[in-house]
Formats: structure tokens, sequence, C-alpha cells
């Protein structure tokens, strides 16, 4: 049944000439049928080059806005409406752009790109977990004011001595919600195991990681990696892909918990459904705030190399 789903998906794309982007936090049979999975730094880099005229996002509804920012000429759909981000709805631009005027303007403003379409109008550059330390660097301004995150932006902070950064109070419920104590406890159930943490997780849990990265570093790394038993620091989806890629290797969940539940709403049946033409949501952003939000994304993508 999964498999004739997966083969109409794949006949009716290449049809009418669709391009699938699955982030990796989606299941093994949306993957399957994907045309590129990744992070959200690959996913942003693919929107931008791939051929097709349509564009499929399985993933959150920041992750669809990022795609219809870069390619405006592109049909792009969301493939399940209800999909969105907590983290991208904490804080707006009114709020942004108060703290800007109380910090003074040599304030860079850079966002996780967690973030919604209006932010991003307000931000100097985007950011997501796999670029921010590498621009954060790299941009001229002294000062950042690093938004919403505040877990990843205090790791990046923490490496980066040199310059000043403001945070705000804002984070991803799933990953925030695992405690030193769960860590601990996970570490000593298997002390051979190394321990893979995303940095959207709370700082207490990231001292303990031998491996800090995105979704797409913390899999490179298992994979590449000599050792044979893992812990799993992010959503859990990501254990089950690495079980499929690595049959001679243990990966063990952070906790049971770990679950992002805007990112399990997309189903393969959603994916069909969308390019039936019978479900999904068309992105549709006003060519004025478009400009203004494109800025920083593309200030990224330079940055970001
Ligand atoms: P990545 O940058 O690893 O894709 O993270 C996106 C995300 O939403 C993690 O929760
Ligand atoms: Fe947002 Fe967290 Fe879900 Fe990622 S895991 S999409 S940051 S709620």
């Amino acid at each position: 049944m999964i498999k004739d789903i997966q083969q109409k998906i794949l006949n009716l794309k290449k049809e009418r000439d669709v391009c699938i982007l699955a982030h990796s936090y989606m299941s093994e049979e949306i993957c399957e049928i994907a045309d590129f999975t990744g992070d959200s730094y690959a996913l942003s880099v693919k929107a931008k080059t791939a051929p097709q005229s349509t564009v499929i996002m399985c993933g959150v509804r920041f992750m669809a806005e990022t795609v219809k920012l870069l390619s405006p000429q592109k049909k792009v759909y969301l493939a399940n409406p209800i999909a969105g981000c907590p983290m991208a709805e904490q804080m707006d631009k009114e709020l942004i752009s108060q703290v800007k005027e109380g910090l003074g303007q040599d304030y860079a403003v850079v966002a996780y790109i967690n973030t919604t379409t209006e932010l991003k109008t307000v931000c100097d550059v985007c950011v997501t977990s796999s670029s921010a330390l590498k621009i954060c660097r790299a941009i001229p301004q002294k000062n950042i004011l690093f938004i919403p995150d505040i877990n990843l932006g205090t790791y990046i902070k923490e490496q980066i001595p040199e310059k000043n950064f403001k945070l705000l109070h804002g984070g991803c419920p799933t990953h925030a919600k695992i405690s030193e104590k769960e860590a601990l406890a996970v570490k000593k159930a298997h002390p051979n195991a190394l321990f893979l943490v995303h940095p959207e997780c709370r700082a207490e849990v990231v001292k303990h990681a031998d491996f800090v990265g995105s979704t797409s570093g913390i899999m490179d790394f298992a994979e590449k990696s000599t050792a044979k038993e893992f812990i799993i620091g992010t959503e859990n989806s990501i254990v089950q892909h690495l079980q499929f890629k690595c049959p001679d290797k243990d990966f063990y969940p952070l906790s049971k918990d770990l679950v992002c539940h805007n990112m399990k709403a997309t189903t393969l049946i959603d994916v069909y459904n969308c390019l039936l033409g019978k479900g999904g949501e068309e992105m549709i952003i006003d060519e004025e705030t478009r400009q203004k939000a494109v800025n920083c994304i593309n200030k990224m993508i330079e940055y970001g190399g």
C-alpha cells in the first residue's frame, strides 16, 4: 500500500514538474519520495536552485515561506497547512523593533530562520543551526541581538566571546523541555554511547555533548563515526533514519518526549493530495513584504557559503 502511493507520487511529480523538499524530521516514507532531504540550511539553498516550476515543502510553515521568498516565480505549497513551528510565532516585528530601538542602531538583528516572514522584514541576517556560528563570526557588527532561540544563542555566544550578544527568552518547546537530569540518566544507561545534541537543547544538556550540530550535522557525524552507539539529542525521527542508514550501530533517543508534533503532522497521503490539488496550502507573500524579508535570507546564503 505504502509502495503504491509512493509510486503514484513519483509519477505525478515528474508529470507535473514538482520538486519535493523534505526536512530531515519527516518520516522515512516521505524522505524516500523526496528530491532533497536535509536541514533548514540545505533546504534553503536547494530551494534557490531547483529547476522545477513547483515546490512542495514537507516540513513546517517557515520552511515553505523561505522557499517562496527565494523563488517568487515558483508555486510553493506547504504539504500540510497545520504544520507550524511554535518558536517561529513567539516574537513579532513590533517587539523586535522596540527592543532594537532601546539597544541603539549598532546592533545587528540576527534571526534564526525559525521566524515569520513579517519578522524577517526587520532582521539583518538569518541563520540556521548549522550556519549560525560561521555567520555570527563573519558579519561586521560586534553587537548582535540574537532571536528568538535563547539556547542556540547561548551556544553561539559562548564560542564568540569577542562579540556582545543580547538574547531574548524564546526557544523550541520540544528540545527545551529536556533537563540535565534526564540527559545524565540516559548517559548512565548507555555509558559507551556518544552523545549528539541539537543546539536548541538547554545549555545544561548541551554541555554534556560529544558533538553539537544541526539535524544533518548529527546524521553525518553518526554515519562517519567509528563509534557503535549514540544517544540522539534531537527529534526522534533522526533515531529512526540513522537506524535504517547504519544497521550495524545502535541509536538511543535522549527522551521519548523529543517529538515535534508539527513535524509529525505531514503524512504521505498529504503529499499525494497536495500533488492532486486536493490539499496543501499555496504560499502567497505580497511583493513589498517579500523584498524586505528576502534580504536577510540572501545574506545568510552569502555569509553561510
Ligand atoms: P535544522 O537547522 O537542524 O534543520 O533545525 C530545524 C529545526 O526546526 C530544529 O528543530
Ligand atoms: Fe519548531 Fe522545535 Fe518543531 Fe523544530 S522541533 S519545527 S524548532 S517546534
